[in-house]
């Protein structure tokens, strides 16, 4: 590992992974590497146990009471997939903020055209969406309202529970898109009352790319929903239908189990460090962030400027110079890596008026150092610097 790259883009993919991720994974191809739920020898039994414990200890993280209503897929776009597909028909009516990143939006509109109806809810410049607005949209034909729980482009947080309130007062589901916020922000699909929860595995949670899932709340009617995927599940083999338990009837093939080893990994290092204590150092160095930053001549911060607001997610520009041009030299001359662009976020920079060209963003991880913040305020502090 390179010691002097200063990583701020955690909101791609995090890095570097706790040694614990890298162990397990390593563990896992040189003792239990055999195929879970299928041959039923010993390397495969062992193989099973692994997928079984991380399944079991991320419904108990989100607060899912049956570990068998979390459905493991590569990322958490597939869980997004299985979601919207499964569930929507033509004549339905779907709610979504205007903050969705394209993982939502890409899918949505491709069911537009097959019939179902888009509602979006206008976001404020700080990329908040209001309760108001969702439910001045509701409908009797709303079958699903989807809304991202912190946006990537400007970490703002969505008023997740009073959203879910909402759905379970018009009797509509409600699909949580958990990119950013999984393994960062506490999340109770109980308490907060998300029906469907999408996750990745690689962002917060701190384990490797491949990895994320969806869990089905009481409310789903898993029997009715289309899949994505049919195919071998280990189960049943005397049948050519998929079965339709669960969660064989949405795993099909052999599941990313060396990720999935990872991945528990990930979920037991962000438990034994407390997620408020991770979630305190980085909204810390968030602060000093926002600060720096708003002091500095020439650049435009954008979201809501609000630690407390946001998760560990910072989007700026330099008027000037080019975003692409900031991000590049900012890993030529500084070692600072980070994310130009649109961050595949078309609607969330249309809401902040920053389309077509994007902002520079900026997301510290557990493993950021408040030094490393230092050299990256000094490091846009020159840049600014050349345009004054
Ligand atoms: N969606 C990821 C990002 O925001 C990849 O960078």
């Amino acid at each position: 590992m390179d010691s002097s790259l200063i990583y701020l883009d955690n909101a791609a993919t995090s890095w570097p992974k706790p040694p614990e991720v890298v162990q397990a994974m390593a563990s896992f191809i040189a003792e239990s590497g055999g195929n879970p739920g299928r041959s039923g020898h010993r390397l495969s039994l062992a193989a099973g146990r692994v997928v079984y414990q991380a399944r079991e200890e991320l419904a108990d993280f989100f607060g899912l009471d049956d570990p068998l209503r979390l459905v493991f897929t590569a990322n958490v776009t597939e869980a997004i997939n299985l979601a919207l597909y499964g569930l929507l028909r033509s004549g339905d009516h779907v709610i979504a903020s205007s903050m969705e990143h394209n993982a939502v939006m890409r899918p949505l509109r491709h069911l537009q055209r097959e019939g179902v109806h888009l509602s979006f809810a206008p976001c404020g410049m700080d990329g908040h969406v209001s309760l108001a607005h969702v439910e001045k949209l509701l409908k009797t034909q709303t079958r699903l309202v989807v809304v991202n729980h912190a946006s990537n482009v400007t970490g703002t947080i969505q008023p997740i529970a009073e959203i879910g309130a909402l759905c379970r007062e018009h009797n509509t589901l409600f699909l949580v898109d958990a990119a950013q916020t999984a393994g960062v922000l506490p999340i109770n699909i109980e308490e907060l009352q998300i029906d469907l929860l999408a996750f990745t595995g690689h962002k917060g949670l701190l384990g490797p790319t491949g990895t994320g899932g969806l869990l089905l709340g009481e409310r789903v009617p898993f029997e009715e929903m289309k899949l994505l995927v049919r195919g071998g599940t280990g189960s049943r083999s005397e049948y050519e239908e998929q079965p339709e338990f669960l969660p064989d009837r949405f795993e099909s093939g052999t599941p990313n189990s060396i990720g999935l080893a990872g991945l528990l990994a990930g979920l037991q290092f962000i438990k034994s460090h407390a997620l408020d204590a991770l979630r305190e150092q980085e909204t810390s160095q968030l602060a000093r962030l926002i600060i720096g930053l708003s002091n500095l001549p020439n650049v435009r911060l954008f979201g809501p400027r609000d630690p407390s607001r946001q998760v560990p997610v910072v989007s700026f520009t330099l008027d000037g110079m080019r975003v692409s041009d900031i991000g590049f030299r900012l890993d030529e001359e500084y070692g600072i890596l980070c994310r130009p662009g649109l961050q595949c976020s078309p609607a969330a920079h249309r809401t902040l008026g920053t389309f077509p060209h994007g902002t520079v963003r900026l997301s510290p991880g557990p493993f950021t150092k408040d030094r490393e913040i230092e050299s990256v305020l000094e490091a846009v502090e020159r840049l600014s610097a050349e345009l004054l």
